[in-house]
């Protein structure tokens, strides 16, 4: 692969405060999945039915962050992180989804949140990182529009219990995930599979974001982020040769495809506003009758960062005569290309410059909110040897993922920082737990921790702040 317009060696400096951390999410690595009070989530459900995570695995053990957070906490701060993300486990907080907070569910953040900040280590919480209560799935979940409500009543209690410790506070991690993979293709919990399902329960997010938004800054929250999965979407030509003409037809595909995955979240929550090829595809599967007058003022709380998970590009060409995708309801006529380019265990290609022209888009099409690369990572087959992993090829990704962002900064994008997907090996949901995406291994027998090659040299980075 040539990436014609990157810098690819070289001494690049990240702008001062520039923030460097890891992501985690709660059901990836705590375990503990009974423990304290915690009620079922929907991943605990759908990983214990067969067939619908490999192997079988679900995340009862997990890495067992919840009794090791120290020790966990303790390699953030060998590693000279500055900030680490993670998620609240909503079902530990309120079991059923409603009422009464469970205290010690809300204990475990608190120590959490202390463990960190003495570790010089600002928290950067997530309330929504997919693990949803259960007993609000067998309410309809995310297209019930009463679930919408009852995570601004959480982000509150969050908020209440934490605010006084935390300043940084996401609502929703990845929201199309959660509505598409969740309702739409049944390849994430809860596993249902409507288009009409799927696009409600996207509005039911948004929802759900703008009242815990407020929610959260009526309370004082100091910083509001909203983090999505992005992707420049690309036709196959551009993914090596950026400047590469596009036709018509293949120009159309992708300006679809860019409002499904990327406006569908981003224009109703900042510009108030769902794109007209949202709108036409919810007309297609059951109508926009869950859109109510004032919906969309609420979702167009104002919030002050938008998070950017970006891992490959989204690459489509016209495909005439196509049926939509299940996971993309819009999509007819679309096809969703394969890539030119080497790619990681989970068989995405690896296009560092796709970042670059990312966050230069979005910081153009959004120039009121301030971004940060909130995951970014790769997954491949380690192996511990000697006491040592060599993920020579993990390393590369970040370096090069590393040079397309500041590229951008260069550009003129507003990247506040960047996290790592992710500090520990995990439950790759769907995926179970043979993709490891750490930079720190984890051997699930012993729950052994091993600092990978990577570790070691995001730990240079950070201190240098920069390559
Ligand atoms: C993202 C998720 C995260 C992780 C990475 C690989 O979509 O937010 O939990 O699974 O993908």
């Amino acid at each position: 692969m040539t990436i014609t317009t990157m810098e690819t060696r070289g001494t690049v400096v990240f702008p001062e405060n520039f923030v460097w951390g890891a992501a985690t999410a709660s059901y990836q690595i705590e375990g503990a999945t009974k423990a304290d009070g915690r009620g079922p989530s929907i991943w605990d459900t759908f990983s214990a039915t067969p067939g619908k995570v490999r192997e079988g695995d679900t995340g009862e053990v997990a890495c067992d962050h919840y009794h090791r957070y120290r020790d966990d906490v303790a390699l953030m701060k060998d590693l000279g992180l500055n900030a680490y993300r993670f998620s609240v486990a909503w079902p530990r907080i309120q079991p059923t989804g409603s009422g009464a907070a469970n205290q010690a569910g809300l204990a475990f953040y608190d120590r959490l949140v202390d463990t960190l900040l003495e570790a010089g280590i600002t928290p950067y919480v997530t309330l929504y990182h997919w693990d949803l209560p259960q007993a609000l799935e067998d309410l309809g979940g995310w297209t019930s529009r009463d679930t919408s409500y009852r995570f601004a009543d959480y982000a509150a209690i969050m908020y209440d219990r934490l605010g006084d410790r935390v300043s940084h506070w996401t609502t929703l991690n990845e929201p199309w995930v959660s509505a598409f993979l969740g309702y739409g293709n049944g390849v994430h919990a809860p596993g249902r599979t409507s288009a009409h399902d799927a696009l409600r329960a996207a509005h039911h997010l948004l929802l759900g974001h703008g009242l815990a938004a407020r929610a959260l800054r009526s309370a004082g929250a100091e910083e509001i982020m909203l983090v999505v999965n992005s992707a420049p979407v690309l036709t196959p030509a551009q993914v090596n040769d950026p400047a590469a003409a596009v036709s018509e037809a293949d120009a159309a595909a992708a300006h679809r495809a860019h409002a499904l995955l990327t406006r569908q979240f981003l224009d109703p929550a900042l510009l108030g506003r769902y794109p007209v090829e949202v709108l036409r595809a919810a007309e297609r599967n059951g109508g926009t009758a869950h859109v109510l007058d004032g919906d969309l003022e609420i979702i167009n709380a104002p919030i002050d960062l938008v998070g950017i998970n970006y891992y490959n590009p989204c690459v489509v060409e016209d495909g005439p005569g196509l049926p939509a995708d299940a996971a993309w309801p819009g999509s007819e006529g679309v096809r969703f290309a394969t890539v030119e380019a080497p790619v990681t265990a989970m068989g995405w290609p690896i296009v560092p410059s796709g970042l670059s022209r990312l966050l230069v888009r979005l910081s153009q099409d959004y120039p009121q909110v301030g971004l940060m690369v909130t995951e970014n990572g790769a997954a491949f087959d380690d192996v511990v040897e000697d006491g040592r992993v060599h993920d020579d090829a993990r390393l590369a990704y970040l370096e090069g993922h590393l040079r397309a962002a500041h590229e951008a900064i260069e550009a003129g994008a507003d990247l506040r920082g960047y996290l790592v997907w992710s500090l520990l090996d995990n439950f790759e949901w769907a995926e179970g737990y043979g993709r490891r995406f750490g930079v720190v291994h984890v051997d699930y027998t012993t729950q052994a921790r091993t600092l990978k090659d990577s570790a070691f040299w995001y730990r240079d980075v950070i201190n240098r702040n920069g390559l």
